[in-house]
């Protein structure tokens, strides 16, 4: 199966996805990376594996759906089966949701609902929690808050910073984002309201 991953910073997920798909039992590949940053460092990690990689700037186009046209345009091209955002740090409107129903997925490092939008990680140490995590969800219209399809818990210790909280909770997320994919590409699963329910017991 095809991934088509948007990126915006530098591309440790991407990484994960890449590295994944080595292995000739993954079922899935990264196809094309798309960039709304020129200089994000996940570019460089597209151009070393040979990945197509464009880059197309929310401020070259007039609206945000000329600017979402475009990289809809290009996910079709490269027959995109399910479409990663990868540390991608735009909000996914109308027409990428119209393109590819319930086919988007984002990685957010907390465990949502708690703690959605920007430095999820420092409000969680600063909310003081003891567990934190990252989530893996279908994009909907909304920032952070489609159907959940994977969690992963890291513990938080009292002599954590923001910094070390997002370290240990970025080792989780390379883990939980290539499982995700294979979960979503592989199993059977309905979306009953807000729940993604695998046939499969896990
Ligand atoms: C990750 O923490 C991801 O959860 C969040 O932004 C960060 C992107 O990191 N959306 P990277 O670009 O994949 O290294």
């Amino acid at each position: 199966k095809r991934l088509g991953v948007l990126v915006s910073g530098r591309g440790s997920n991407l990484q994960a996805l890449i590295d994944a798909s080595k292995d000739k039992d993954y079922p899935a590949e990264v196809v094309v990376v798309i960039s709304n940053n020129p200089s994000a460092y996940a570019i460089e990690r597209a151009k070393r594996e040979n990945i197509p990689v464009f880059v197309v700037e929310r401020e070259n186009y007039k609206n945000k759906k000329e600017y979402e046209e475009k990289i809809k345009e290009i996910l079709q091209s490269f027959r995109v089966d399910l479409v990663v955002l990868a540390g991608y740090m735009k909000i996914v409107g109308k027409t990428l949701l119209e393109a590819f129903p319930n086919r988007i997925i984002n990685i957010h490092p907390s465990l949502l609902p708690s703690f959605p939008g920007l430095e999820a990680q420092k409000q969680a140490w600063e909310y003081g929690v003891k567990i934190s995590g990252c989530t893996v969800h279908f994009v909907d219209e909304g920032i952070d808050s489609g159907p959940i399809i994977g969690q992963r818990a890291v513990p938080v210790y009292d002599d954590d910073t923001p910094e070390t909280l997002a370290e240990r909770i970025l080792q989780e997320e390379h883990k939980l984002i290539v499982e995700s994919v294979k979960k979503v590409l592989t199993e059977e699963y309905e979306i009953i309201g807000r729940r993604v329910v695998f046939k499969k017991r896990g």
